[in-house]
């Protein structure tokens, strides 16, 4: 690289962060600090529960399409490595090449890292699949969760956005919505969600397995460290657009706050599942 695009890529990424930090959901998020506190109902927390296995699970949808939509053959590859994962190829670093797999569907134990290529499929390491598992103690079964029918009108936005945004067909807003998705998904919610989890656990139900939760938390910091490689990479393409990129970022952004605050008003309307 240029010592001009090394000073250009520079100040974009400094314009990128100070949009995303910058942005109200990664501001303050009522909800997360709320829940946080571990003195959600059981009928909250089945409530949450159902909001986020729609988004989870139509997140794939998304991912899909990004992997449809990719502008070149590495974007391709690196959206794939997210969406076999989701759907129960287990990450094969520092996995035994041969042998026993019990615990390859397990979120305790399986792997953060390494690829997908050459990883094992397993039906039980299907993220939606964990999410099943945390549900089940809470009185939630298959028919339950994760289908859009049994999302709110906000939780239906953020999962159209992700489609729209995340999913462009535009690589230089997708790239954006990613960039956006993953440093807010590194800023913090997972550990606010586990704090408030745990303590309901500790308080009501004993058997609520959280390693959907704590999985998902020790997996994001590198999803952030790839995607900065991602915008130094995509900043030198012939596609790509800092204000589209930035659009793409907010928009996405904006979403997240819709599912968040709708949360947070069901919340404050006393909404239970
Ligand atoms: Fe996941």
């Amino acid at each position: 690289m240029t010592a001009t695009i090394d000073a250009g890529i520079e100040a974009f990424r400094a314009r990128a962060d100070r949009l995303v930090g910058g942005h109200p959901v990664v501001q303050a998020n009522p909800y997360t600090t709320w829940f946080a506190r571990g003195v959600a109902s059981r009928g909250e927390v089945r409530h949450l529960t159902v909001q986020f296995s729609v988004f989870s699970h139509l997140f794939v949808e998304a991912q899909l399409r990004k992997v449809i939509n990719a502008a070149d053959l590495d974007t391709y590859r690196s959206g794939k490595e997210i969406l076999l994962n989701e759907l129960g190829v287990v990450f094969n670093a520092g996995r035994r090449a041969s042998g026993p797999t019990d615990g390859d569907d397990d979120p305790e134990l399986v792997a953060t890292e390494g690829t997908v290529d050459g990883g094992r499929f397993r039906f039980g390491a299907a993220h939606f699949e964990w999410l099943l598992r945390f549900a089940k103690p809470l009185g939630l079964d298959f028919d339950d969760i994760g289908k859009r029918r049994h999302g709110t009108a906000s939780t239906l936005f953020f999962c159209d956005e992700l489609l729209e945004v995340y999913g462009s067909d535009d690589a230089a807003t997708a790239e954006g919505a990613s960039y956006a998705v993953e440093h807010w998904a590194a800023a913090g919610f997972w550990k606010e969600l586990i704090a408030g989890l745990e303590a309901f656990k500790a308080l009501e139900c004993a058997e609520l397995p959280l390693a959907f939760w704590t999985w998902h938390d020790r997996v994001e910091d590198q999803h952030a460290a790839h995607t900065d490689d991602e915008l130094d990479e995509a900043y030198t393409q012939p596609w790509f657009d800092e204000d589209r990129f930035l659009a793409g970022a907010s928009r996405m952004l904006d979403g997240v706050q819709a599912f968040w605050d709708g949360l947070w008003r069901d919340h404050q309307a006393g909404v239970e599942r």
